[in-house]
């Protein structure tokens, strides 16, 4: 990495967690996110969930051909993990590289999660052959009991499931994904290194008062919902410690404007924009620069026994205006930080 005062160049980053969607969505969001990152973990949770091989397969056909040619953007595939899950289709597919990772939500925990898994000790075949075969398993970390409070959900998720998934199997890998709390960070620098976790722009800048205070902004609305400045301090102290457990996972997830600006507005941020402007300006905030590469360019291949992106990328300081909006009425998104102004700008 080469550290100047108005440039940073630094190997080119993976987007370790991405929601790309599907039909007109993936087509307005993908190349936000193709022309600066080097490879994207694809979530499977479309309206009907990649749960499958052969849908895999098809899903990355058509998110490749909508690569422009002139980036070089690998989409790496998920696996949805239902009760009914074939031990074997993971397996295969794991062997032939079309799945590089098991994606677990909890039934109804978030957008698309019904399919998802509601009883956690329906799926011991399961995860034997996850630990077995070494492919990573990335959870959505919440319950979904109602009589929990919304902002006690990933708390008592590591303690209720997490604690005793890792006891029953110590060796499987793990992602704790786009973890919130103070008590996820702490979780994690306590364990080793088959245990990491993602963390989001959103959550890193953002606390639950940016939600809720002046007017509510559906926009800054996702799960795991934002939470108090405590917890949004833990996870910005630790990514200036440089720990390598942690790593970039946008969890970038575009919803077209009427279903965010709506009484029953939907969870998730378009952040694929402006994701990386926003976590170079954190990390310069928190004086940890030092630590901003391997953050977003070779922790989370390490974990993933992946290579290093060979190709760099440079961020000049440069102010930006965010765009307003994306796409044309009614079809639109609106992205993180629209109208907003940012610090750091991607060199082209
Ligand atoms: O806010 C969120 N939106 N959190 C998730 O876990 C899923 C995502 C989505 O798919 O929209
Ligand atoms: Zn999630
Ligand atoms: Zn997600």
């Amino acid at each position: 990495m080469i550290l100047k005062q108005n440039e940073i160049t630094l190997k080119r980053p993976d987007d370790w967690h991405l929601h790309v969607r599907d039909n007109i969505l993936l087509q307005l969001v993908l190349h936000y996110t193709s022309s600066t990152y080097g490879r994207a973990m694809i979530m499977p949770n479309l309206a009907s969930p990649i749960v499958d091989i052969q849908s895999a397969i098809n899903y990355r056909k058509k998110i490749l051909s909508l690569v422009p040619n002139c980036h070089n953007f690998i989409p790496l595939m998920t696996c949805y993990l239902t009760e009914s899950l074939d031990p074997n289709e993971i397996e295969k597919g794991f062997v032939s590289s079309i799945f590089h990772a098991v994606k677990l939500y909890p039934m109804n925990s978030t957008i698309h999660s019904s399919y998802g898994v509601k009883n956690i000790r329906s799926i011991n075949k399961i995860l034997e052959r996850i630990q077995q075969i070494g492919i990573p398993l990335l959870i959505h970390c919440e319950v979904t009991d109602v009589n929990v409070d919304i902002f006690d959900r990933e708390a008592r998720f590591i303690d209720q499931v997490i604690e005793p998934i890792r006891k029953q199997f110590p060796k499987i890998k793990m992602v704790l994904e786009h973890i919130s709390t103070k008590e996820a960070v702490e979780y994690i620098e306590s364990s080793d290194k088959r245990t990491c976790a993602t963390i989001t722009p959103h959550h890193l800048m953002l606390n639950r008062n940016d939600l809720l205070i002046n007017g509510i902004n559906p926009h800054f609305y996702c799960f795991p919902i934002l939470k108090s400045r405590v917890h949004q301090e833990a996870l910005r102290r630790v990514i200036s410690t440089g720990n390598s457990s942690f790593f970039l996972g946008t969890d970038s997830a575009p919803h077209f404007c009427n279903k965010k600006e709506n009484i029953h507005g939907l969870a998730g941020i378009f952040n694929a924009p402006v994701a990386l402007s926003v976590y170079a300006s954190i990390f310069e905030e928190l004086n940890a620069l030092k630590y901003f590469e391997a953050f977003c360019s070779e922790n989370g291949a390490r974990f993933y026994n992946l290579p290093v992106n060979k190709d760099k990328i440079t961020l000049i300081r440069k102010q930006t205006i965010v765009e307003d909006a994306i796409g044309k009425f009614p079809n639109h998104i609106v992205p993180f930080l629209a109208g907003k102004t940012l610090d750091w700008s991607i060199k082209i």
